[in-house]
């Protein structure tokens, strides 16, 4: 499980770069390609949110539960994953809108998307950095196998970074240079 935190990790950063090399783009004026954007979108609100942030709400909430925790790490996860998600729906639907030719001013959008940028990677630094590290120090190998039966159920395929890109994913992983087919 920690494994596959990780893992998505680098997947969620990998995506964060290049939506920052979009908003420099955008700065400079220069044209970028909305679709990827947009697709970029879509596996962070269908990936991200339906199974990453569930699985390490899932650990949290049994670390939070047998260990003592400050109050204000227990408060900033649970906000953090939920502020998360009101962010990454509100962009999805600015970019639907701009995909359909509404009028939204580009600096708005810039502004919104640098922001975006700027709170995933806070919380993905705070989870690598703070949390994470603390709770491998902590949980002892019968609480991840508890853990780890009460995931099982929830598996997912990977469509973007695992072993076969789903189609909707394949011109994303194209600008991205993942090589996999
Ligand atoms: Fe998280
Ligand atoms: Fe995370």
């Amino acid at each position: 499980m920690i494994d596959r935190i990780h893992q998505d990790h680098k997947n969620i950063m990998l995506l964060l770069n290049a939506l920052s090399d979009k908003v420099e783009f955008l700065k400079e004026d220069k044209k970028i390609d909305y679709q990827i954007v947009k697709s970029i979108m879509s596996y962070l609100k269908n990936y991200s949110d339906k199974y990453h942030h569930p699985m390490e709400n899932l650990i949290y909430a049994h670390y939070l539960k047998y260990r003592v925790v400050p109050d204000e790490v227990a408060n900033r996860l649970s906000q953090d994953h939920q502020e998360l998600k009101t962010i990454t729906k509100e962009l999805d639907e600015m970019l639907g809108m701009i995909l359909l030719d509404a009028i939204i001013s580009k600096e708005l959008f810039i502004e919104k998307l640098e922001q975006f940028v700027v709170k995933q990677k806070q919380h993905l630094t705070y989870e690598e950095e703070e949390i994470f590290p603390a709770i491998k120090s902590s949980l002892s190998p019968d609480d991840w196998l508890n853990l780890n039966q009460q995931w099982k159920h929830n598996e997912y395929v990977e469509p973007l970074f695992g072993d076969k890109i789903s189609n909707e994913f394949k011109a994303l992983a194209d600008s991205l240079k993942l090589v996999k087919r």
